[in-house]
């Protein structure tokens, strides 16, 4: 993994996503050690964050490295009309490594190739989030002591949720079987669903997310990412599909747990929150842990 850029999570085979939980592991025991002593790493945000910012910069503070930045493209000298080719070109100069979030799907594969030094991808518009699927990993494998052959359930914008793209594509190594919970609108793409044919791997589609609560070990929740619909209208009509509340839980499997990438609006009821199976500030707190394994491998550190 050694200088190599982290764009879709298709970029590293199964032994190297493998590899990544391992070395989280040693971090999660000591998360503090003074690895990254000289190193300069960019994060580059051009649309919002709190968790993968602050996850990343909180990592890479506690192994000793300096970040460099922007979490608003209005203040840097885009807002003057510079391209992303030359801001990746002229950021290049000063770090070790880009850390990179952008509203246009391939904007991180662009960048990936205008670059001389490694590009992490940390969300670009509708189409993958590797770092958060690693994260996502660790998390299923933290809970269910597994990742093989596990029952998934994905609830919510599967059209424009990217998380749940790159997990898909990642739990597709382990033999899981998928459930996605969606209204019509907002279903799993085709390119999805033919990587999962490809594999031999089932799935169904399906809205009510009532049916697949007593089946799945995981129940993935997404918001319905508003700031990707074209029309105020169509989001109107889908924002309120799905709340998860506490009453719904009762046929859950004894393993089963609830994550989400956050942040949430109100497709998980805070009286969830207080539940063993709700997991997803853990799941947050293990972004830190994942992140520093991915840039110190990527640094040929670890
Ligand atoms: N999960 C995630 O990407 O959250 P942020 O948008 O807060 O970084």
């Amino acid at each position: 993994m050694k200088n190599r850029s982290l764009v879709s999570i298709c970029d590293y085979n199964k032994d190297e996503q493998l590899k990544i939980l391992e070395v989280s592991k040693e971090f999660e025991k000591k998360p503090k050690q003074r690895l990254l002593d000289g190193f300069v790493i960019a994060s580059l945000f051009f649309e919002p964050s709190t968790r993968t910012r602050l996850s990343f910069e909180s990592a890479i503070n506690m192994l000793g490295g300096r970040i460099i930045g922007f979490t608003d493209a209005g203040s840097s000298s885009v807002k003057k009309g510079e391209s992303l080719r030359d801001t990746i070109r002229t950021v290049n100069n000063y770090s070790d490594l880009i850390v990179m979030r952008h509203p246009l799907d391939g904007a991180a594969r662009f960048a990936s190739e205008v670059a001389d030094i490694p590009i992490i991808n940390a969300g670009d518009g509708a189409n993958q989030h590797p770092t958060q699927t690693m994260l996502d990993l660790y998390t299923i494998m933290q809970t269910q002591n597994k990742l093989e052959n596990l029952k998934v359930g994905f609830v919510g914008d599967l059209k424009y949720g990217r998380t749940v793209h790159s997990l898909t594509q990642a739990l597709a190594n382990f033999n899981c079987e998928f459930s996605f919970v969606a209204p019509n609108f907002l279903q799993i793409p085709t390119q999805y669903k033919e990587f999962l044919d490809e594999k031999g791997l089932k799935y169904e589609t399906l809205a009510n997310i009532h049916e697949v609560i007593p089946e799945v070990d995981i129940l993935y929740m997404t918001r319905i990412q508003r700031e990707r619909f074209s029309d105020p209208q169509e989001y109107e009509k889908v924002k309120d599909a799905y709340e998860l509340k506490k009453s719904d839980m009762e046929p859950a499997k004894k393993n089963m747990k609830v994550l989400h990438p956050l942040p949430r609006v109100n497709e998980i009821n805070i009286d969830v929150d207080s539940m063993p199976e709700a997991y997803y500030f853990q799941q947050a707190l293990n972004g830190v842990f994942v992140r520093q394994a991915i840039v110190s491998m990527i640094l040929g550190i670890k």
